[in-house]
């Protein structure tokens, strides 16, 4: 089968494998990284129903032992009950640390599978299989692991690389339209933060899903390769997302994480004219209206504001916001609370 290998030198060197249809082959690719083992799968209730069985073939036809551990689809399960409870399975089913875990799902089944393996015994191997867009080109690479808490999402992780990934493209078709469109609004943050010509492409609607994945993950990995663990370039990741965030959190989750990202581009993309910095807002969003996006804002600036005092990447005074100098090319600025409080007042009013 014809496939593309990115490889990603970090703390742990693993490759990421990226073809249509590569499902058939993961027992073959995971041999040689975990020879004969066994191999317990957490999925959640909709893949699980969609490709499942498929999966349990493909290993079992190999030879593998496995187990499988289902949770209930939803971000609700990227939680602590849940963590306990896979974790407790893994033991239940005396997995040894010779054996591997394979996440097998979207970015909740990856941030709950990848969390779980890094945890028990102090560390177990594990394959992420990625089946949304979003895990594809940005959960399933670097490494990062999570789960939510009452107290905010994300807040209780890990960075732990897995041994591979192994894309199927093809996985993707079963998606609904909404969860597709929200991995494209990270796949038009790529292009926006680091590659024009990718941005070029993505005009063409629907993209090519296999070269667009792979475009996405190299430059995620290249991210990563020069920063695993976020104390730097990596935040240029971010573009979108602390804006986002914010009306994510302020709708209740009722927006969703894509149309969220979408909206904060477009806030970041109006601020940056304002700091002498090129004006691609216009450009962009009719781009995130073309894939289907409302970006209009829907709170004002002092929601916005109030919402974003609580997000992670401030720091005392300052915080974290990632501005396009032109398309292909943000970066990252460190900035005072009170300027932002009025370039908000001047872009959301
Ligand atoms: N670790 C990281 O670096 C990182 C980066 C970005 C996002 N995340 C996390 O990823 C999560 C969001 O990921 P997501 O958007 O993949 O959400 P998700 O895992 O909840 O999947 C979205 C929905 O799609 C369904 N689904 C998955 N694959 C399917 C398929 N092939 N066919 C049909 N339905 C399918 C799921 O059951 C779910 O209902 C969030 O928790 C976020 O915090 C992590």
């Amino acid at each position: 089968m014809q496939y593309r290998t990115i490889h990603v030198d970090a703390s742990r060197s693993y490759d990421i494998h990226i073809g249509k249809g590569l499902l058939t082959d993961v027992a073959r690719l995971i041999r040689p990284l975990v020879g004969e083992c066994r191999l317990a799968v957490i999925t959640d209730s909709n893949v699980n129903a969609l490709h499942g069985e498929r999966l349990m073939q493909v290993l079992e036809n190999d030879g593998y032992n496995v187990v499988k551990y289902v949770i209930p689809a939803g971000e609700a399960s990227k939680c602590a009950e849940n963590l306990l409870a896979f974790l407790n399975f893994l033991a239940l089913e005396q997995i040894t640390r010779s054996d591997a875990v394979i996440a097998f799902g979207g970015g909740v089944v990856g941030d709950l599978g990848g969390l779980s393996a890094s945890l028990f015994l102090r560390g177990v191997k594990y394959i992420q299989v990625p089946t949304t867009l979003l895990a594809a080109v940005d959960s399933s690479v670097g490494g990062k692991t999570a789960i939510d808490i009452p107290a905010g999402k994300n807040l209780v992780g890990s960075f732990y690389q897995p041994v591979m990934v192994c894309c199927d493209t093809e996985l993707m078709d079963t998606l609904p339209a909404e969860i597709y469109r929200d991995g494209c609004a990270e796949v038009i943050k790529y292009g926006m933060i680091l590659d024009g010509e990718l941005y070029k492409v993505l005009h063409e609607i629907p993209f090519d899903r296999e070269s667009v994945v792979a475009r996405c993950v190299e430059i995620k990995r290249d991210v990563v390769q020069q920063d695993e663990f976020d104390n730097g370039v990596r935040g240029l990741l971010n573009f979108g997302h602390t804006f986002g965030h914010a009306i994510e959190k302020l709708s209740n989750f009722a927006v969703s994480h894509g149309e969220a990202v979408a909206k904060g581009m477009v806030i970041a993309s109006r601020i940056a004219p304002l700091c002498g910095m090129c004006d691609v807002a216009d450009e962009l969003s009719a781009l995130l209206v073309e894939y289907g996006f409302d970006i209009t804002c829907g709170y004002n600036a002092d929601e916005i504001y109030n919402a974003l005092l609580a997000d992670k990447k401030r720091r005392g005074g300052t915080i974290a916001v990632v501005l396009p100098r032109a398309i292909g090319e943000c970066i990252l600025v460190n900035m005072p609370l009170d300027d932002l409080n009025v370039l908000l007042k001047k872009v959301l009013s």
